[in-house]
């Protein structure tokens, strides 16, 4: 019999430390643990499998193995034994439990065969129980946790979930996508769809989104998908979907959102009241930035921010001379600093008010451009913002078409011409390119027409 001891001599078990009695986590792997006869007694077993689970030999040889195996692993041994009779020269494995005199437990993967010639079971048995230990650690966490933690497979069906995954979706064997076209909001749907899609296609990272659980409440969750192919454990392949419900963050957003809308419209009464001028052209770049944004294909929320930031950009103007203002001709060095300093002033105005940096980063930005011309900080290239660069072309656009104390706007024709020959120099080109599929759009924006309202 390979790799069994030829000594019959006793052994000593090492002691009741488990470390020790592992010691180097030698196991029984590669040689035979355990011969068991077919009356169910051990006739011979290993120097290494007795040192395990902490007995001599004399304890072991001539013993039934479910004297020292675990009482909850009893059954299930029995059942092997008896299995392993019924199919000879075919392996069964078994992950067990034995107990060991002092209290401890060992956890080992048997595997077992009947030998025909021997008329004995061959026992090979590996020590897993620093694997077993780490294992039940996690589970209890993942158990544990109030987030909904289910696996899935290429074809959306639930291969693993935790308890709280359990009580939303249902037991293992669920078609998710089915569940989730019956609870999820329909207009959801396609991005929940986008998002598993890409944690197949970038593996390790997370997709997170905000959904809604049905039609007509106000429930919603958070969905983070990832791809965990790279695990060792094949058992734990798929994609992981972790599931939170964020109602209360939800609400708690809109809650601030709502005011910052709140504190926007009592910004630009003060300015019509104050400037009605500067205040007519931000609500028409507002229009504009709205409907560039919206040609690009924006979330509703960046929409709403951009069309927010817009209608305020020349806040800062408030309290800056009239005379200088609409002065014809250049302005003297020290009356550029002053009107330029407006995009500091209006950025330092809305942040005090506690606004959102989607709406005060546009605000400060407003005149930056790609070619590093603008200011206040001479951003060029990818420094400059998606938004400020939308909120910079519809100033441009209303600018230049609009009448001016000290001259007449430009007619359709001349502010298309000077787009296209600012596009990818001043501004970025896609930006120009969805500014000028809807200039013929644009439509006056009355002066209480809530724009900036997202969705
Ligand atoms: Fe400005």
């Amino acid at each position: 019999m390979a790799g069994f001891p030829s000594s019959t001599k006793e052994v000593e078990p090492r002691g009741a430390d488990a470390t020790e009695r592992r010691g180097g986590g030698s196991g029984c792997s590669d040689n035979v643990s355990l011969v068991v006869g077919a009356d169910h007694t051990v006739t011979e077993a290993s120097e290494e499998f007795c040192h395990l689970i902490g007995r001599r030999r004399d304890e072991v040889v001539g013993h039934s193995p479910l004297d020292f195996t675990h009482p909850d692993d009893v059954e299930a041994s029995r059942r092997l034994m008896d299995h392993s009779h019924r199919q000879p020269g075919k392996a069964s494995v078994l992950e067990k439990r034995y107990t060991v005199p002092g209290g401890d437990i060992v956890t080992v993967r048997l595997t077992a065969m009947w030998h025909p010639a021997s008329e004995a079971i061959l026992a090979y048995v590996t020590d897993i129980t620093e694997i077993a230990t780490l294992r039940r650690r996690h589970n209890v966490l993942i158990e544990s946790s109030a987030d909904a933690i289910l696996v899935i497979d290429r074809y959306w069906v639930v291969t693993d979930l935790n308890q709280a995954a359990r009580e939303m979706v249902g037991p293992i064997g669920t078609n998710l996508w089915d569940l989730l076209a019956v609870r999820m909001h329909p207009e959801d749907l396609p991005a929940s769809f986008k998002a598993i899609e890409h944690a197949y296609n970038s593996p390790g990272l997370h997709h997170p989104i905000n959904f809604r659980a049905g039609v007509g409440n106000d429930i919603w969750f958070n969905y983070s998908a990832t791809v965990n192919n790279l695990l060792a454990d094949p058992a734990i392949r798929g994609i992981v979907i972790n599931v939170r419900n964020v109602t209360a963050e939800v609400k708690q957003l809109a809650a601030l959102r709502e005011n910052e809308r709140a504190m926007g419209r009592a910004l630009i009464e003060i300015s019509e009241l104050s400037d009605p001028f500067t205040a007519g052209h931000q609500r028409h770049a507002a229009g504009i930035a709205q409907r560039i944004a919206a040609r690009m294909s924006l979330d509703p929320q960046t929409i709403a921010d951009v069309a927010l930031a817009a209608s305020l950009h020349d806040i800062g103007k408030a309290g800056l001379p009239t005379s200088i203002l609409s002065k014809p001709g250049s302005l003297a060095p020290d009356e550029l600093v002053l009107v330029r300093s407006h995009c500091e002033i209006g950025h330092r105005i809305l942040t005090n008010g506690g606004m959102s940096v989607g709406v005060t980063e546009p605000v400060l930005h407003h005149h930056e451009r790609i070619d590093g011309s603008g200011y206040p900080e001479g951003l060029a290239g990818d420094e400059v913002s998606l938004a400020s660069q939308i909120v910079a072309v519809a100033d441009a656009i209303d600018a230049a078409s609009a009448d001016r104390p000290y001259r007449l706007g430009l007619g359709a024709g001349a502010v298309v011409k000077d787009l296209k020959n600012k596009r990818s120099i001043l501004y970025m080109p896609d930006v120009v390119d969805a500014a000028l599929d809807v200039f013929g759009t644009f439509q006056p924006v009355t002066a209480d027409a809530n724009f900036f309202s997202p969705g």
